[in-house]
């Protein structure tokens, strides 16, 4: 066995050169200085800042034609009228001082994040996020389609749109960050592609809303991820990178959190892995740790690199090729025995 430190873990996203496939996802780590300066030194490979909301960019526009409609000596008392509006003011132009900031500061790639569910004249600021030197776009793709109106088709139909409207106004590579519920993955991922995305973020994490039964209020709460989550992406990612090619970006996200987990979404062929929930659970010299365990991972069997594993147990190169499919449904079901599950496992 080779030394851990020896092994290679270098890695490409998006066209970029990263030192590490650890990679800080978007979350409220990265959107301050500080945080995104921590991640950089425990060894993340490129941090995503948090997403810049459509509807804060679009309130922001309403804000701003609302006062130069009433003209600027009535902005103060507009901005009283519309209290929702003046909270989020600037948004953008906070956004993008962050973004300039960290950019100074780190020397990992620093990736800017938009979150939108339809295209329009906010768009734009995918470039302003360009000019302020993003090395690269992450658009979340975040809907609900609730209109039974809508066909899964009409409601894919918007978001290609969409990224195709991203895609055109940038020059910087584009991931599309995904929900994993679109009904054809397989289909829409190569139509994303095809509009234009250099690769995808698998997958968005939706924050389901529970009920308070004391207040019968909705509530909303963001609970942090757990390992077994991190099978849907692991999944996907096996069956999505023989078919979508090498050169198209994968990133895994939701439920990494272990040194292991790291290796298994590159073995199956992710170019990164993202981590949120972890680092915010225990700090951001987490990542060192996770590092050093997928060091010892590599070196004690036998991988020299990161490049030498990534990929080496996707779906194609799989000796069981239905294990990723429904073919294996049948088997797991029939795999629980009472005796095994008596005791609660960690997970
Ligand atoms: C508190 C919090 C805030 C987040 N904010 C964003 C965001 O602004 N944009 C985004 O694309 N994802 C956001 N995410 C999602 C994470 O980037 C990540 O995809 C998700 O948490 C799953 O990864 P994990 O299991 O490592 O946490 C956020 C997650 C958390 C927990």
């Amino acid at each position: 066995m080779e030394g851990t430190d020896s092994v290679d873990l270098r890695t490409t996203y998006l066209g970029l050169q990263l030192s590490s496939p650890i990679v800080a996802s978007a979350g409220p780590l990265t959107r301050d200085l500080a945080g995104a300066k921590a991640l950089a030194d425990a060894g993340v490979g490129a941090v995503v800042l948090p997403s810049l909301f459509e509807e804060e960019i679009i309130a922001e526009e309403v804000g701003l034609s609302f006062a130069l409609e009433a003209g600027s000596e009535h902005f103060a008392e507009a901005l009283d009228y519309f209290p929702t509006v003046s909270n989020f003011t600037s948004e953008a132009d906070r956004y993008l001082e962050l973004l300039e900031e960290i950019k100074k500061a780190v020397r990992v790639p620093v990736i800017a994040s938009l979150n939108a569910s339809s295209t329009g004249g906010w768009v734009r600021y995918a470039k302003l996020l360009e000019e302020a030197g993003a090395d690269a776009l992450e658009l979340n793709v975040y809907r609900v389609p609730t209109n039974p109106e809508l066909t899964a088709a009409q409601v894919e139909e918007v978001d290609l749109a969409l990224v195709k409207n991203v895609c055109a106004g940038v020059s910087l590579p584009v991931a599309v960050k995904l929900s994993p519920y679109y009904s054809a993955m397989a289909g829409f991922a190569a139509r994303v592609v095809a509009a234009g995305a250099s690769g995808l973020v698998l997958f968005n994490r939706f924050y389901q809303p529970d009920l308070d039964l004391e207040t019968m209020d909705v509530v909303s709460k963001v609970e942090l991820s757990r390992t077994w989550e991190m099978r849907l992406p692991l999944r996907w990612i096996a069956i999505l990178r023989p078919q979508l090619g090498a050169g198209l970006s994968l990133a895994a996200t939701s439920g990494i959190h272990t040194g292991s987990d790291v290796v298994k979404v590159l073995a199956v062929g992710a170019d990164v892995a993202m981590m949120t929930s972890a680092i915010l659970h225990s700090g951001p010299r987490h990542v060192s740790v996770v590092e050093s365990e997928l060091r010892s991972w590599l070196a004690e069997h036998d991988y020299t690199s990161v490049a030498q594993l990534r990929g080496s147990v996707s779906q194609a190169t799989s000796l069981d090729a239905s294990a990723f499919e429904r073919a294996n449904y049948l088997k797991t079901l029939h795999s629980w025995t009472t005796a095994e599950h008596l005791v609660p496992g960690p997970d």
